[in-house]
């Protein structure tokens, strides 16, 4: 029996690696790519953009690129910092060169879910000031349509809108809902904002994600979604073995 255990558990290990492979292939290729001097970088969040980040440390220390970075969280700000990048913010710098961040699921026409962190409002501010978007992924955040890969959509609440929200989501476009919790459900998942999560669980089916977006929007007490429509420009997906698709 212990036997069979470990060769599951190396089993398990050999393939999350796999997808650690895909996401630094993913990343190196994209900051490889998009990033010149003297750029003003937008940075995102997640575990992808840790080597993303771990890159350009690399590229500022080798060839002396002059960089400043914005980050979309308490998350990218230390990553900023403990890889002694220059930190910026949006109050001096509110025109960005690029955006680079990963996703949860990224479809045919670039339209993405994020949140999976719960960090999509910063994200989407970042992202919006920046001339273009990049997106770094491993390939099975990769679909033709979403809901391939990922069945629900983040979207941050004020705490007193959580309960209405939750029902105007479902009664309006079906699936389920429920309020993020944090580890052993002990209490609701705080955002670097002070709100809530509301994790939508969408139907198959849907296709009009701008105008969904768009309707979860008005909806008092809605911060914002997960749900990035015409923001990204390319995206690039690493492969467990080592390949690099783009799109
Ligand atoms: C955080 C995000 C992340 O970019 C998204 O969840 C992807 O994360 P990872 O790179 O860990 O797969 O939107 O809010």
């Amino acid at each position: 029996f212990d036997h069979l255990r470990s060769s599951v558990s190396a089993r398990i290990m050999s393939s999350s690696n796999l997808v650690e492979k895909g996401k630094e292939t993913a990343a190196f290729a994209a900051v490889d790519k998009h990033v010149e001097d003297g750029m003003i970088l937008g940075i995102g969040s997640g575990s992808t953009i840790v080597y993303a980040v771990t890159r350009l440390a690399e590229r500022v220390r080798k060839e002396g690129l002059k960089i400043v970075c914005i980050p979309t969280s308490f998350q990218a700000q230390q990553l900023i910092v403990t890889n002694n990048l220059t930190l910026g913010s949006l109050d001096t710098t509110p025109e960005l060169d690029c955006a680079i961040d990963g996703a949860d699921e990224v479809d045919d026409k670039l339209t993405l879910i994020k949140g999976g962190g719960g960090c999509q409002t910063q994200e989407k501010i970042v992202a919006s000031c920046a001339r273009k978007l990049v997106i770094v992924a491993d390939s099975t955040k990769n679909s033709t349509s979403l809901g391939q890969q990922y069945k629900k959509i983040p979207v941050e609440v004020i705490p007193l809108a959580y309960n209405p929200i939750l029902q105007r989501i479902t009664q309006q476009f079906g699936g389920t809902a429920e309020l993020r919790m944090g580890k052993m459900k002990a209490g609701p998942i705080v955002s670097d904002n002070g709100n809530f999560i509301v994790d939508w669980f969408f139907p198959t089916g849907i296709e009009d994600w701008k105008t969904v977006n768009e309707r979860i929007k008005m909806m008092p007490g809605v911060v914002e979604t997960g749900l990035f429509v015409d923001m990204a420009q390319i995206a690039y997906f690493g492969g467990p073995d080592g390949s690099l698709s783009v799109k």
